[in-house]
């Protein structure tokens, strides 16, 4: 068993600071041969932190590193990125790492384009090859497209498609699935397996605790840098998991949703998109959340920006208030009293500054006729949302820049939050956040909707739907193919809506 199995990597008393944090404090980790070891941790606990030691890309304080090659572990000690890839580490990053003006089959090649006998790029090899690596991750991305129109999805699964054709022995997949849809994950899945079978460890980071006993073989927990565990997967449940991961018990993960609906906010009447979205008739009323469930690329990430104004070319009538409104550009929708938390959050923040303006940005916060900015209201403004988030470190004063991924999410997620909008449009507003804050972030929905704001939130997490909205749409192909009250539906039904096939002379 286990003693049969080769080590591949031992880290050892790992420990890193940053001004003001510590980020890694003495912290073990080991991985062997052919296992899947989860990586597990709140927002800020150091997971990406130790995964970027590893790729050489930070440089640790102190502690070692062993890597296991022919001759058993040898220590290594000055990495860089380009020592580990020959070590045959293959790493996927949080932040995606692609260059957004090359095609895909670029991007995977990058460095290393097939060439023909005579030197020149073999464009019909790479082309080739690169649709190949696609394929073997189940997806059907043109290799030829440029990266920058690819949705995050699809940039995900073309930088896991980049690290695989390096062959690493070793591959770190940091929140590979934090956009994906459940098909595509389950495609990924199905792929990792087979790679772990042909002796391949691999380090697994997500915050999606359910994954876990699909996936792992072991589990590590970090909290506030530490080590705080290592187990077999098969003997933790998700309750002691989410003990280990936010260091208390969890009470609700979900609020007592009230039923309140006022008056009709949201009109849509045969929205159409070509070649994306075919006759969409809705109504969202105040108070109201209604949930929106797809497989990707069912339509519902433009659904979402459409109402935003951000796909001009859409036909159809949007009225709000019983208004007919053209949305033909994003001030259209702002002007309206609608906001957006867009899926893509790239372009969301603004690095340099620190978490207040990031927050109150645009003053969208401030209900002062005059929409004065008043630092002091913007600090306590970010006090009360780091608080409630959970943004960790606290510190008002630095770039966000500095904050971990998920933490970022927070900043951009507070901004929406605390704004005065009457219509919210949330394309999945718990992506890369932790189990503590995602209870935190549906508390604030649920206030928001008490005070009659209207949601419409967007999710490719069924639970999540299934707990929040008061109503679900299921998208399929562009089209609604089934509406669900509140408590009508399982997970089972959402997929089944979603899903291609027709049952033959099924009920629905
Ligand atoms: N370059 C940096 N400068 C300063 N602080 C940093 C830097 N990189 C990371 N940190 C801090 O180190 C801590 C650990 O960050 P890390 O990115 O490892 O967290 P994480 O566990 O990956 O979180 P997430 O789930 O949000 O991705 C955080 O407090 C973060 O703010
Ligand atoms: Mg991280």
């Amino acid at each position: 068993m286990a003693e049969e199995r080769r080590l591949l990597l031992r880290m050892e008393q790992i420990d890193k600071r940053f001004p003001g944090v510590h980020a890694l404090d003495h912290v073990d980790f080991d991985l062997y041969e052919g296992e899947i070891h989860v990586l597990l941790g709140e927002n800020g606990a150091g997971k990406s932190t130790l995964m970027k030691i590893l790729s050489g890309a930070v440089s640790r304080d102190s502690g070692r590193i062993w890597i296991g090659g022919r001759e058993g572990l040898v220590e290594v000690s000055d990495l860089t990125p380009e020592r580990t890839r020959a070590l045959g580490i293959g790493m996927v990053y949080q932040e995606l790492s692609l260059v957004p003006y090359l095609s895909v089959a670029e991007n995977i090649f990058l460095g290393g384009l097939p060439r023909t006998r005579w030197g020149a790029v073999d464009w019909a090899q790479t082309y080739h090859r690169a649709w190949q690596r696609l394929q073997d991750l189940g997806v059907s991305i043109d290799p030829r497209a440029q990266v920058r129109e690819l949705s995050v999805a699809e940039q995900q699964l073309t930088e896991i498609a980049r690290v695989l054709e390096s062959h690493p022995r070793i591959l770190v997949l940091d929140e590979p699935t934090s956009a994906l849809s459940d098909t595509e994950r389950t495609r990924l899945f199905e792929l990792i397996r087979r790679l772990r079978d042909r002796g391949v460890g691999i380090i697994y980071i997500s915050h999606r605790l359910a994954e876990i006993p699909l996936i792992g073989d072991r589990v590590t927990v970090l909290r506030d840098g530490k080590r705080i565990a290592t187990l077999p997967v098969t003997e933790v449940d998700e309750d002691r998991l989410i003990q280990m991961v936010v260091g208390r018990k969890l009470t609700e993960q979900y609020p007592w949703r009230n039923n309140v609906r006022g008056e009709a906010l949201l009109r849509v009447e045969n929205l159409s998109l070509p070649g994306v979205l075919r006759n969409v008739s809705f109504t969202l009323h105040e108070g109201e959340i209604v949930g929106v469930f797809g497989l990707m690329g069912a339509g519902q990430n433009e659904l979402a920006r459409a109402l935003c104004g951000l796909e001009p070319r859409y036909t159809g009538r949007i009225f709000i208030a019983n208004q007919l409104i053209h949305l033909r550009h994003p001030w259209d929708a702002i002007r309206q009293g609608v906001g957006l938390l867009p899926r893509d959050r790239r372009d969301g923040l603004v690095p340099l500054l620190p978490i207040p303006p990031n927050i109150t940005l645009g003053q969208l916060c401030l209900g002062s006729p005059f929409r004065i900015l008043n630092l002091r209201q913007e600090i306590q403004i970010a006090n009360t949302y780091v608080e409630r988030l959970h943004i960790h470190p606290p510190i008002l004063n630095r770039p966000v820049f500095y904050l971990s991924g998920g933490n970022q999410q927070k900043v951009v997620l507070a901004r929406w939050l605390c704004s005065n909008v009457r219509l919210l449009v949330l394309d999945d507003p718990t992506r890369g956040i932790d189990v503590g804050a995602k209870a935190e972030v549906f508390t604030l929905m649920e206030e928001l909707s008490q005070r009659g704001v209207g949601i419409l939130f967007v999710s490719s997490e069924m639970e999540e739907l299934l707990a929040m909205a008061n109503r679900i749409l299921v998208l399929r192909q562009g089209q609604i193919s089934a509406e669900y009250q509140r408590g009508e539906a399982t997970e089972e039904d959402l997929l089944r809506s979603a899903s291609y096939e027709k049952s033959n002379g099924g009920s629905r």
